[in-house]
């Protein structure tokens, strides 16, 4: 059985002064069985964050929402993968801000991706077309894009070992309150593991998580847990609110106990 995932992508909010006491609370309203639980707060709440949570809730992952590509050197203002070490063991990679604001290509991400899985962050990788893609219907060609790119230089086998995670992201659905249907993610969900179907590799889709983001909230997890091809959910504004975190993660619960019962 795969796990199920709600990763909580706070973005640029909070402070190491309050994300402490923010993490504590939604780690307290979201104790459910068979729920992986991730939070992503920014860098700099890192260590707030893990003090917090080291003896209440250290089941509580905790990821960064970057990476940088180098291991080190002249790169003003960034972080590396070994830098993380004793503050993060997950990291989210190519989310949507940064190949939008950022510029990160797929290439660059796949480079981010290889430096988190040799640190020995499990990541969670994110694709998804824009609105302007969903409406030409090139959707599924832009995501099978989406993970060539980044995954050509990551051997499979290694991909694999780190417990690769995928999020399907589309752009459009993203902070605007206008998520895609259960329906539409469970096939792109469909067409993520098909083309992660790589001849001769090691690396078994039907085990890979695949998570969907983009608006999710209490209100509308279930049409996407619903699905079996979906497990679970990268959640960014709801993810700040310990009532919303509450909601989604009892609902993966459910989701988690259905489907450990009929592995
Ligand atoms: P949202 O963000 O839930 O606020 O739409 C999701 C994400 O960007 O991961």
């Amino acid at each position: 059985m795969r796990d199920v995932i709600v990763a909580g992508n706070w973005k640029m909010h909070s402070t190491p002064a309050d994300a402490g006491d923010l993490a504590l609370t939604i780690a307290a309203r979201t104790r459910v069985a068979g729920v992986v639980r991730v939070i992503c707060p920014p860098y700099v709440c890192l260590a707030a964050v893990r003090d917090a949570l080291a003896e209440s809730d250290p089941d509580v992952a905790i990821g960064a929402q970057n990476v940088h590509h180098e291991l080190q050197g002249a790169y003003t203002g960034e972080v590396s993968a070994p830098m993380l070490a004793g503050l993060a063991t997950w990291v989210i990679v190519g989310h949507s801000e940064r190949r939008r604001d950022a510029g990160e290509t797929d290439a660059l991400i796949g480079r981010k991706l290889g430096r988190a899985i040799d640190a020995g962050l499990r990541p969670i990788l994110c694709v998804g077309e824009r609105l302007d893609e969903r409406e030409a219907g090139v959707q599924v060609a832009v995501v099978r894009r989406q993970l060539a790119g980044a995954l050509a230089e990551v051997d499979a086998g290694r991909l694999a070992e780190a417990r690769l995670v995928i999020a399907y992201e589309p752009v459009w659905a993203i902070g605007t309150g206008r998520n895609a249907s259960g329906r539409d993610a469970a096939a792109m969900s469909g067409a993520i593991r098909e083309a992660l179907t790589l001849p001769g590799q090691d690396l078994d889709p039907e085990l890979i998580p695949i998570l969907y983001g983009g608006s999710v909230t209490s209100a509308n997890i279930a049409e996407f847990l619903a699905e079996p091809s979906i497990d679970g959910a990268l959640v960014g504004g709801a993810s700040l609110k310990a009532d919303e975190m509450a909601g989604i993660v009892a609902r993966a619960g459910l989701t988690a106990t259905a489907r450990g019962a009929a592995a």
